[in-house]
């Protein structure tokens, strides 16, 4: 393999073109800078600091309409987790999505936002009665029950006809991370279709005079490539909705569709997802003889992720028998290396040079603070040097902490030459004023 033939595959090159399908629409070079919604990288870090989370705001809304044309029958439902801020679900709302929040904090950033209540799904393994309580008075559509226990809490604390929908462990595998796997046996979410627990629990909520069973729902896992383990998902769900004894009316699917992280991958099928879907959803209910449910799909990561670009400014390099670039940032602003082993691409804006294989590091005091391990940047990377990491947009921003007391970087939003945080930086005043 030549090292022209090899350097996408590491994820990063000096020739000018962007690895395809990783950075936000409409993303390209200008000279060696990179100009992202219209807006340079250089003149971002400049007005804005580093590091600095770039959402490019019509990617996002494109990908969004992209699953309601190629789902039109099916209620899309924005996983508000994957991106928390008020101002992209006032996006989402205008785009026609829904919206699920799995906390009492997620549904205040949507109260913030005016989104509306009747478009709003709550989810959660866990729901405190606070959780519950803020769901109901805001008055959130569905409540998605996830244990007996929430179905009694629930039952005494609604008013009369709460919907609810009864989250499902369909038993799927969706041949993803452990940590991120939430369709198979044994975890922590959900009433098992295997066990009967899944039933037992539609019999609770149509006992509680409060509550209304509105439908079905399962979430197989993130980062999922394949569209069988949805068509399995959905003969299981279906199976299930014939044994139920009363009419579901809504068949909710959950998110979990793959983005691109490194040169090379394919992103998901969504029209291969709708057309399946669709065939299966037909045909089982056909051979069951129960009515077609109102389907819904819940994407968070395929909707953000690719639309967001961190830019790190390098601190140090230190040359041994690796070369570390450490940059000012790290897993503060993105620890899915650490907890999942996830990879990224990076590039320097500014020039482009003679490679070399090097570990970008974070400032944070573990040796697991690696945001890339053996990504090629140009030989004489040093301190000073402005990189770009794409595909940012998801649970980068929810994941963020203050380890080491450094504060969360801005998100700031870039439309057509235009560029406004979202989300403003966090000072130490933010961070002093927790402290007693
Ligand atoms: N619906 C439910 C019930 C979920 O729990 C999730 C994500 C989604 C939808 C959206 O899944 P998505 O389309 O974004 O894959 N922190 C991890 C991902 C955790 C996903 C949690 N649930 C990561 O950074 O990879």
């Amino acid at each position: 393999m030549t090292l022209a033939e090899l350097l996408p595959s590491i994820g990063c090159s000096t020739e000018p073109v962007l690895e395809e399908g990783l950075w936000p629409d409409g993303t390209h070079l200008s000279g060696s800078d990179l100009v992202i919604g219209g807006v340079p990288a250089t003149r971002l870090a400049a007005q804005f600091g580093t590091p600095c989370q770039v959402l490019d705001e019509a990617t996002v809304c494109n990908r969004a309409k992209a699953f309601v044309a190629a789902l039109p029958e099916a209620e899309v439902v924005f996983a508000g987790k994957s991106l928390p801020c008020p101002e992209v679900y006032r996006w989402m709302a205008s785009v026609g999505l829904s919206l699920d929040v799995s906390s009492a904090g997620e549904l205040a950033l949507a109260r913030a936002a005016g989104f509306p209540a009747g478009r709003i799904v709550m989810h959660g393994n866990v729901k405190t009665g606070e959780d519950l309580k803020a769901a109901l008075e805001y008055g959130v559509s569905r409540i998605v029950a996830d244990s007996f226990d929430e179905i009694a809490q629930l039952g005494a604390l609604a008013r009369h006809g709460q919907e609810v929908m009864i989250r499902v462990t369909p038993g799927v595998d969706a041949h993803t991370h452990a940590a991120v796997s939430t369709g198979v046996e044994d975890q922590k979410f959900g009433f098992s279709l295997a066990s009967g627990a899944a039933l037992e629990a539609v019999l609770r909520v149509v006992e509680q005079p409060s509550l209304r069973l509105a439908g079905l729902h399962c979430h197989i896992g993130s980062q999922v490539r394949h569209v069988a383990s949805y068509e399995e998902t959905v003969r299981r769900m279906v199976g299930l909705i014939a044994s139920c004894g009363v009419r579901i009316e809504q068949l909710d699917l959950g998110g979990g569709f793959c983005a691109p992280y490194l040169p090379g991958e394919s992103s998901f099928d969504l029209f291969g997802f709708a057309q399946r879907v669709r065939g299966t959803l037909s045909y089982e209910c056909a051979l069951h003889r129960v009515p077609v449910p109102r389907i819904l799909i819940e994407p968070g990561r395929s909707i953000v992720a690719n639309a967001g670009v961190t830019l790190y400014r390098v601190c140090a390099v230190k040359r041994g028998v690796r070369t570390f670039v450490a940059v000012d940032g790290g897993m503060s602003d993105n620890p899915r290396p650490a907890l999942y082993g996830a990879k990224y691409a990076v590039r320097l804006v500014g020039r482009g040079g003679k490679l070399r294989p090097v570990t970008v590091v974070g400032r944070h005091c573990e040796a697991g603070d690696v945001l890339a391990e053996n990504v090629l940047l140009p030989a004489d990377v040093h301190a000073g040097d402005l990189l770009a990491v794409p595909v940012t947009g998801a649970y980068h921003h929810a994941l963020a902490s203050n380890y080491n007391q450094v504060g969360r970087p801005p998100v700031v939003a870039v439309r057509d030459g235009l560029a406004r945080p979202i989300v403003r930086r966090e000072t130490e005043e933010d961070l002093l004023r927790r402290y007693v």
